[in-house]
């Protein structure tokens, strides 16, 4: 690969330390955690451990037992949504949702299981956290929103939000997936319930990590029942955490991987965070002044992660991004599981390119992007 542009996705490349831990894993411990007493399942036991006290860390959350490991942020979506659900229960959402938090949602509401509320962005891309207030029921028993559009980049208002919810006491789901390890997070701080991230973007671990963070005492139905290695005498799950909702054997490789793009992470999170917006502006800047480019991310750069969106003349997206991809230049095009986000910005048939950066990335990069989608118009 040489420029990849496309980090909103899964994040490349990797940090060396990230790489080794999997093969040290794979090599030099490579056991089942949790499950027995010998040397190598200790020391995978010890490595689950300390991947879940650094994302403990990282996002400021009460206690590592509360961060639950799952494969990816789709996975800890079900979980928070399927598992905090009953029959009858109403929802808010916002129109600014992937698909792994609408899909969930909508097919529960086909099925006439819950009612479901999906909030429109104002015109200038983001909610209105008075509009959650507004739509409050008697019976509203979650809100979920985006933490970042991952359409747009555009940072949702998710602190005001959280005020609100626990004015009501309502629990609140936000999905991190384009905020954990891109932007500062702190579960306490947005008076969160529930906080669903993958491991594998800008947390630099492998692909099939993520995971779930669950308020001290938000209890769940858990999604999956079986092995936890812990309370084997009961044939019912265990009530106590992680193991409630970790059934079966966890992504060894993936976690230790996960571990050192934490730490990482961790080190250098202000230089990241300082590095990518300085990035993002090069890149709106540059795409902003070419005739014909159409800017789907917000102008204020504190208002926006590491994501620029945009169409360029008369072309489909994807054909930009396929001619981009033939020049050398990673980007996504399409409508990035997002429809009702596209139905708000008019571009559900043409979709929108989506060029989205990342630790590595170098100002080179963003000039050679926007060379390519000069040279295209
Ligand atoms: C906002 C948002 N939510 C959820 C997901 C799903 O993440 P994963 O691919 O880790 O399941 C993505 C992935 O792109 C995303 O951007």
């Amino acid at each position: 690969m040489s420029i990849y542009l496309d980090n909103a996705a899964t994040s490349h490349p990797k940090p060396e330390a990230v790489t080794q831990a999997v093969l040290e894993a794979m090599t030099e411990y490579n056991a089942n955690p949790g499950r027995s007493g010998h040397a190598a399942a200790l020391a995978a036991a010890r490595r689950v451990l300390e991947t879940r006290e650094r994302l403990a860390a990282l996002l400021n959350a009460p206690d590592p037992m509360s961060m639950i490991h799952c494969f990816n942020c789709t996975d800890a979506l079900n979980l928070a949504i399927k598992g905090s659900l009953r029959v009858g229960d109403h929802v808010i959402a916002t129109q600014l949702e992937h698909n792994s938090v609408l899909r969930p949602l909508c097919t529960l509401a086909a099925r006439g299981r819950i009612r479901l509320t999906l909030l429109p962005p104002k015109p200038d891309g983001f909610i209105d956290p008075e509009d959650v207030r507004a739509a409050i029921e008697p019976d509203t028993a979650l809100i979920v929103c985006t933490h970042a559009s991952n359409v747009t980049g555009a940072i949702q208002p998710v602190a005001a939000i959280g005020a609100i919810a626990a004015e009501h006491g309502i629990r609140y789901l936000i999905d991190g997936a384009q905020a954990v390890g891109a932007l500062p997070v702190d579960v306490r701080a947005l008076r969160c319930d529930l906080y669903a991230f993958p491991g594998h973007k800008s947390l630099l671990g492998p692909q099939g990590t993520g995971g779930l963070y669950i308020r001290p005492g938000v209890d769940l139905l858990p999604l999956r029942e079986g092995g936890t290695g812990s309370s084997s005498e009961s044939l019912f799950q265990p009530r106590e955490l992680p193991e409630r909702y970790e059934s079966g054997t966890v992504n060894l490789p993936g976690i230790a991987g996960l571990c050192e793009g934490c730490a990482y992470v961790s080190e250098h999170l202000s230089a990241i965070m300082m590095h990518e917006r300085e990035l993002t502006s090069a890149l709106f800047e540059g795409l902003s002044a070419l005739p014909g480019v159409t800017l789907y991310s917000p102008r204020e750069e504190a208002a926006r992660a590491g994501i620029v969106a945009f169409n360029a003349g008369g072309l489909s997206s994807t054909q930009v991004a396929d001619a981009l991809a033939g020049a050398g230049i990673a980007v996504r095009g399409g409508l990035h599981c997002a429809p009702e986000a596209h139905r708000f910005l008019g571009t559900l048939r043409r979709g929108a390119v989506r060029a989205s950066v990342g630790w590595a990335n170098t100002f080179e990069d963003i000039d050679a992007l926007v060379a390519a989608v000069k040279a295209l118009l």
